[in-house]
């Protein structure tokens, strides 16, 4: 199990080009925003903070933060780094992917991914079933946030209307395009949590 949690900064965030983006952006003292949900844990904007980026905590979803952020990028000529649904993106979700096939022992059979926008999966699964196409790849969701089960199951992207604050980083109302793109070729299942 890779505990989140127990990661350099609270998250995804070296494995994931858009939070990596903070800490090089940090370097080169570039002034850079973050838009986070205000559902988003205290320890992962707070670290991001601490490199020096201006972080806004707004709407209760991820979407709305994203909304916010391009809106934000407009109004004031800065470029917007989109969190998940960019190919680049994905490739560094997948160094996670790497990570597990590296430091396994003994034969593996599936990988659980909790899925929120489909990124971290995406990229997962483009890696694991390049390298090892028998393993599984399973999407984990929220059964009161499950964009990606259900787009699954219709063959197309669905919107929710609304989506439970169980697990903050996958609250999201709809999976990404790249990210949908790929799921519905490479993953194998999906396994719904009762909050
Ligand atoms: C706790 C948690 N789990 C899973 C994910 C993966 O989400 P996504 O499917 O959007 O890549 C994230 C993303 O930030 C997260 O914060």
């Amino acid at each position: 199990m890779k505990l989140e949690n127990m990661m350099m900064m609270g998250g995804w965030f070296v494995n994931n080009v858009d939070k990596s983006t903070n800490i090089h952006l940090s370097k080169s003292c570039m002034p850079h925003l973050r838009a986070n949900s205000t559902l988003t844990f205290i320890n992962q904007w707070q670290s991001v903070k601490k490199l020096g980026a201006t972080v806004v905590l707004v709407g209760d979803a991820y979407d709305k933060a994203q909304a916010y952020a391009k809106k934000r990028a407009i109004e004031e000529g800065r470029t917007f780094i989109p969190p998940f649904d960019h190919l680049d993106v994905i490739m560094g979700q997948g160094t996670v992917g790497m990570e597990v096939m590296r430091q396994m022992k003994g034969p593996l059979k599936a990988i659980f991914v909790p899925v929120g926008c489909g990124g971290l999966i995406a990229g997962i699964a483009a890696y694991v079933k390049r390298v090892a196409p028998e393993v599984k790849i399973i999407v984990v969701e929220p059964s009161d946030a499950n964009a990606m089960a259900l787009s699954l199951h219709h063959g197309q992207r669905v919107i929710l209307d609304k989506v439970g604050s169980f697990a903050d980083g996958v609250a999201v109302k709809e999976v990404g395009e790249e990210t949908f793109r790929l799921c519905k070729e490479l993953v194998d299942g999906v396994v719904l949590v009762k909050p």
